[in-house]
């Protein structure tokens, strides 16, 4: 089950598990975020991400799902949600080695602008893929 919600901790403690090696937390400057849990589970949520909005577009500032629930298809879930839930255009950046989060943002219609780093800038433009 997918949902909105506005607990920080949550997914600060979500993100700590996904980026054990500790990346920075910008929750606190995110307008949405949403969490997946598996029904039937106790398990808590799995899964999270995170967009901050700005006046000409929103920036997809973080998506995760925990190592062992990975290619399940809930990445994708958290990522369509996050686009129907705030306004286009859409910027994130991902780690040029990240080839997992790479394939999966191209799969629902963002592209390659630019360089930074070893980051590359991605673009999505509209809501259609
Ligand atoms: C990037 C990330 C969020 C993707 O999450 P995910 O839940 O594994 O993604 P999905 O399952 O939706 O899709 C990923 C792949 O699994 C495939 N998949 C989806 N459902 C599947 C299923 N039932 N069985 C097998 N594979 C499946 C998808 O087709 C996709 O493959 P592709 O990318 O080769 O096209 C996850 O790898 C992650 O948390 N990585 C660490 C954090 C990170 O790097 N975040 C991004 C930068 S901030």
């Amino acid at each position: 089950m997918l949902k909105e919600t506005k607990d920080v901790g949550l997914l600060i403690s979500l993100d700590d598990q996904v980026f054990p090696e500790g990346i920075g937390h910008l929750f606190c400057i995110a307008d949405y975020m949403c969490v997946f849990t598996i029904d039937g589970t106790m398990e808590g949520p799995v899964g999270y991400a995170a967009v901050c909005t700005h006046e000409h577009y929103s920036d997809i500032i973080r998506i995760g799902v925990l190592e062992r629930y990975r290619k399940r298809g809930i990445g994708r879930l958290l990522l369509l949600a996050a686009l129907q839930a705030t306004p286009a255009p859409w910027i994130l950046t991902v780690e040029r080695a990240n080839t997992q989060a790479l394939s999966l943002y191209r799969s629902v219609g963002f592209v390659p602008k630019g360089v930074l780093r070893d980051c590359v800038v991605m673009v999505k433009t509209s809501g259609s893929q």
